[in-house]
């Protein structure tokens, strides 16, 4: 059990995560899937963000309401499988900031090779979101939490559509304040650390770009 991680329970999510396993799914239809996914992960991550009271008339009566400073969240989508999850998210929170986070993983390595960082200058008292449709060894998101972490937000969590164990495990190790969001952990990463049976490679299936 680990309390740092929330995984998405529901029957929708399965149905959902089974059409993006699925190899006939096409980039269009795999882009919308992770659309979805990502607005729920978004709902569950944002749970506890604070609120301010704002009184409105109704066409009926003065109702009392609440409103959430949008301006206080940062979305940093890991490139490039990460911005097909910034839709999603900026769906329910449009006024976000967003910065981006450049890195691949050398597929002889497996460890990160960073190439862009562009955040926005001010994380005073703004919570940061990373934004990665795959957690499987972890080696990105512990670069991806490092770098933000370093810019000095008030906290900091994780969103992935799939996760291995391993990867939970080096991002929880790293990382205890991190909380991680998942629609879904699976068995394990083969030789070529991808994650099984997983949906293949994240980037390559929303952008088209599969060999
Ligand atoms: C994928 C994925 C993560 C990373 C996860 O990106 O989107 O960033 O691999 O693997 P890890 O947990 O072992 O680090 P990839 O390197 O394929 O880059 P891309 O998004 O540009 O295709
Ligand atoms: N990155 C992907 O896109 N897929 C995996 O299974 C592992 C890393």
């Amino acid at each position: 059990m680990n309390d740092q991680l929330t995984v998405l329970s529901h029957p929708l999510v399965g149905h959902i995560m089974t059409e993006l396993r699925d190899q006939n799914t096409s980039p269009h239809q795999f882009r919308a899937l992770v659309r979805k996914l990502s607005m729920l992960l978004c709902y569950e991550a944002t749970r506890d963000l604070p609120t301010v009271e704002k009184q409105v008339i109704t066409p009926v009566a003065p109702a009392q309401g609440v409103m959430v400073d949008q301006s206080k969240l940062v979305f940093l989508p890991i490139l490039r499988a990460g911005l097909g999850m910034l839709d999603g998210a900026l769906e329910l929170v449009p006024d976000a900031s967003v910065g981006h986070l450049g890195m691949y993983r050398d597929e002889e390595t497996l460890t990160p090779v960073h190439y862009y960082t562009k955040l926005p200058p001010q994380f005073e008292g703004r919570g940061a979101i990373i934004l990665d449709p795959m957690l499987a060894t972890g080696g990105s998101a512990v670069d991806a939490v490092e770098k933000a972490a370093s810019y000095g937000p008030a906290w900091i969590k994780f969103l992935c559509i799939l996760s291995a164990p391993q990867g939970i495990e080096k991002l929880s190790k790293a990382y205890p304040d991190v909380k991680i969001y998942t629609a879904a952990v699976d068995q394990c990463l083969n030789d070529h650390g991808y994650i099984v049976p997983g949906l293949g490679d994240a980037g390559d299936r929303i952008f088209g770009t599969v060999g």
